[in-house]
């Protein structure tokens, strides 16, 4: 499963792509409103941080102004994904920018016929929000589940981008599904490494190779 960071703050993304497995980036109105400066030079920044998709979203609610915004953004760099919501506006503006060569991201799913029209009108990525569906009580991943199924029977050049992921468990569940991809906030990709096992595991085997260290009277190789 590739792992996109669903943030617009520089420090988080230079910090996660230090780590070497994060393949993208999502942005979105509110999350690019938390941070400081224009819009477009934060953008341009994290596409020459991160060398994978950056989904740029339109706030335009008609379709030709979501073109209009949609060819701006794809302007900025090569790797901006116009992030389109799932409406009527949407669908259309979805299958001009695509006709036009542009990767589009399709947000805001939260129903398996909208994935299913999205990739039908040449979506490169839909974007199903798992927390936000747990948040009203249904349950988010199971949405995940039916639309890779339904796309396993078709051959659309969609990848399934499991989105608002909370927390360490909706990652693992998404993978185990074979979701695409999986987005999720700086907090819990950090959280993905962590394992109090693991700090004590190794605590343990460098104070026992210090010990044997001391016993011997050697030197630990370099
Ligand atoms: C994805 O593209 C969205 O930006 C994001 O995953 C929304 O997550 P939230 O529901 O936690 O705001």
């Amino acid at each position: 499963m590739k792992i996109f960071l669903d943030t617009a703050n520089l420090k988080e993304i230079r910090e996660g792509v230090a780590l070497g497995v994060v393949d993208g980036i999502t942005t979105n109105p509110s999350l690019l409103a938390k941070e400081s400066g224009d819009p477009e030079q934060i953008l341009l920044e994290i596409c020459r941080t991160v060398n994978g998709p950056i989904s740029a979203e339109v706030v335009a609610t008609d379709a030709e102004g979501m073109v209009r915004e949609g060819r701006h953004w794809a302007a900025v760099h090569e790797n901006i994904v116009v992030k389109c919501p799932c409406t009527i506006e949407g669908l259309k503006a979805t299958k001009l920018l695509t006709a036009e060569g542009h990767r589009v991201n399709m947000t805001l799913i939260f129903s398996p016929t909208q994935a299913l029209l999205a990739a039908k009108a040449g979506a490169r990525f839909v974007s199903p929000f798992v927390g936000r569906l747990d948040d009203i009580a249904t349950p988010g991943m199971e949405l995940v589940g039916d639309i890779l199924r339904i796309f396993r029977n078709y051959d659309y050049a969609c990848e399934v981008l499991a989105a608002s992921l909370r927390h360490p468990m909706h990652v693992v569940e998404a993978a185990r599904l074979g979701a695409h991809i999986g987005t999720m906030p700086f907090s819990v990709f950090a959280g993905l490494l962590k394992h109090p096992l693991t700090d004590i595991g190794l605590k343990r085997f460098l104070e026992d190779w210090e010990k044997a260290k001391k016993d011997l009277g050697t030197k630990a190789p370099r």
